[in-house]
């Protein structure tokens, strides 16, 4: 093969999660690539920044990883720059997936392609691809395991809490884990007793676990000040650990038994308290699997190819139906963390025993 342009001489670590071997490798300069990343309050943020960057590096492009801190106009004018300064193209997990269209479309009159990352960014033509995991099936997944967790015929009390509502994949997440939950409320099994079930009165600002812990702690002490909670379904492990401060300062893990509470995304604080039988249940999403379909994904858009995608029907934005590809979540709890997580190399024995 031919380098049309100057080549590069890179020094890269390779390497999964943790370390690895220097190599130096010659690759051609395929110019620069935006990567806009939500906020670096979450570890799996940090990590899919890193692995993007890490993979686009590989094939020759020149990366750029910002991130937002959850402020919504500061990541709009991080994409303005990367515009401004010609990038080839841009991997975008929005902050509030329906304020980036006029961006967006500047984008596109620079004919720069746009991957939405994890998250579908909405109301936009501009996008032309989706990588993201099957956000339907996260929620399932985590209904499932309190249906299954909870042994008996019940009545049991369950209180629900969903992610942030401009992110279009809380509500697929609390859509999957209602699909089978609500059939269980309507036979009785299970009991809302709050009375705080819809997305919007359930939905959690900008995923934070502080205003998780908030609404645990008024529910605790309205609601139930005379009942126990049984289950909690979470949809993130930072509002599971919210939640569960909450829980621990009414009393819970010492005179009165944990509820059963799930998760997502296998963060090390959370797996921990999988290890230590106080968080029943994660639901774990390789990122460096994301990052990688992402990076194939744009890789393939700049040279001329076609993208590879599994669905074609789920993600309608508002404007179009955004071909996307589709990783598989998986269920993660104290049976099966160890195989899961130790030895397919994700995190270390220690880390989690640390
Ligand atoms: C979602 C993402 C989850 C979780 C959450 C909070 O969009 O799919 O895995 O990370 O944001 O950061």
């Amino acid at each position: 093969m031919k380098w049309p342009v100057a080549v590069a001489v890179v020094v890269l670590a390779v390497a999964g999660c943790g370390g690895g071997a220097d190599v130096s490798i010659a690759s051609p300069d395929r110019g620069g690539v935006g990567i806009v990343m939500p906020t670096t309050k979450s570890e799996r943020w940090i990590a899919d920044g890193e692995n993007l960057a890490r993979q686009f590096t590989l094939l020759g492009y020149r990366p750029d990883v910002q991130f937002a801190d959850d402020d919504v106009k500061a990541q709009i004018s991080q994409i303005e720059a990367m515009v401004a300064r010609g990038d080839k193209a841009l991997v975008v997990a929005a902050i509030d997936g329906t304020a980036l269209k006029d961006v967006l479309g500047r984008a596109a009159a620079a004919k720069i392609p746009v991957i939405a990352y994890d998250r579908l960014i909405r109301d936009s033509g501009d996008i032309s691809y989706y990588a993201t995991f099957d956000n339907f099936k996260v929620g399932v997944l985590q209904a499932t395991s309190i249906v299954n967790g909870l042994k008996g015929k019940g009545p049991f009390n369950l209180e629900l809490f969903a992610g942030s509502a401009d992110d279009n994949n809380a509500t697929f997440f609390f859509n999957g884990a209602m699909s089978v939950l609500q059939p269980q409320i309507n036979a009785g099994r299970l009991k809302v007793r709050s009375g705080e079930t819809a997305f919007a009165k359930v939905a959690t600002l900008r995923w934070d676990g502080a205003v998780a812990k908030k609404r645990m702690a008024r529910l605790l002490a309205g609601t139930y000040s005379s009942a126990r909670v049984d289950a909690v379904l979470s949809p993130y492990d930072g509002l599971s650990r919210g939640i569960l401060e909450a829980l621990k300062a009414a009393g819970y893990g010492a005179a009165k038994r944990l509820p059963l509470i799930t998760g997502q995304d296998a963060e090390l604080d959370s797996v921990k308290l999988i290890a230590a039988g106080q968080q029943a249940e994660t639901v774990y999403k390789d990122t460096r699997e994301l990052a990688k379909v992402a990076v194939q994904m744009t890789n393939s858009l700049l040279t001329g190819g076609r993208p590879e995608v599994n669905d074609t029907k789920q993600y309608d934005n508002g404007v179009k139906v955004v071909p996307t590809f589709l990783l598989q979540p998986v269920n993660v709890d104290k049976s099966n963390y160890q195989r899961v997580l130790v030895d397919s190399g994700y995190y270390t024995a220690a880390e989690v025993t640390g």
